[in-house]
């Protein structure tokens, strides 16, 4: 599903440009910088059909890919620190809540975490939303090749207890990095076998 058949669609700055809500669609969503444009590369075996930068802040619209005719893709811009103008960033911040709270079709919710640095405050606060509106959302952590083994299994401690307070996440946890392809194949396997 994901490799071969992936192709840019539209760049979306407000609820209204979004397409017709006719398939499932799944997004990926976390912090700036996180890793969430290099992890849809990764997924579709495409060096840069999203956009990837070093400076947090490099996604600033709601990104759809088509996957064949029955997925969408979705990247999202990040939350917390960017390098743009507090404006700028405010309407991006209001527009990705009102997508991660308001899409009908939206099938599952990845939320990104940084192996590094675990679930945060603002994180926590993305998946109480989406519990809210009964999104089912599944954390990938990222960036796995950074991390020894020891520190890994520390962090997965810290994300499964921040978890169990809510009800729409999903109880697997995907380890991931998009440098070393690790995880990749498992996460699209459960991309692919969503109906
Ligand atoms: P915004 O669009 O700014 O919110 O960022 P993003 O979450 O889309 O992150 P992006 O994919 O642009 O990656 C940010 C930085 O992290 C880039 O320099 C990537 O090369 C790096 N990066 C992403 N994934 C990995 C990974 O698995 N391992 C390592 N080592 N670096 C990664
Ligand atoms: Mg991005």
């Amino acid at each position: 599903l994901l490799t071969g058949q992936v192709e840019f669609l539209k760049g979306v700055v407000a609820m209204d440009g979004l397409p017709p809500a006719d398939r499932m669609e799944v997004c990926f969503a976390g912090r700036s910088n996180v890793g969430k444009s290099s992890l849809i590369n990764a997924l579709t075996g495409r060096k840069a059909i999203a956009r990837t930068s070093n400076t947090p802040g490099r996604t600033q619209e709601i990104n759809y890919f088509t996957a064949g005719d029955s997925h969408y893709l979705v990247d999202l811009p990040g939350y917390g620190f960017a390098k743009a103008p507090i404006p700028i960033v405010e309407r991006w911040q209001r527009l990705l809540k009102a997508y991660l709270s308001g899409r009908a079709t939206l099938r599952r919710a990845f939320l990104l975490v940084d192996m590094r640095h675990g679930v945060k405050p603002v994180d926590a606060e993305i998946m109480k939303l989406l519990n809210n509106s009964a999104v089912t959302f599944q954390v990938v952590l990222t960036k796995a090749d950074k991390l020894s083994k020891a520190a890994q299994d520390q962090t997965l401690e810290q994300v499964r207890s921040a978890l169990a307070k809510h009800p729409a996440a999903y109880p697997e946890i995907v380890v991931t990095s998009s440098e070393s392809g690790d995880g990749i194949p498992t996460l699209r396997a459960i991309i692919a076998d969503l109906t």
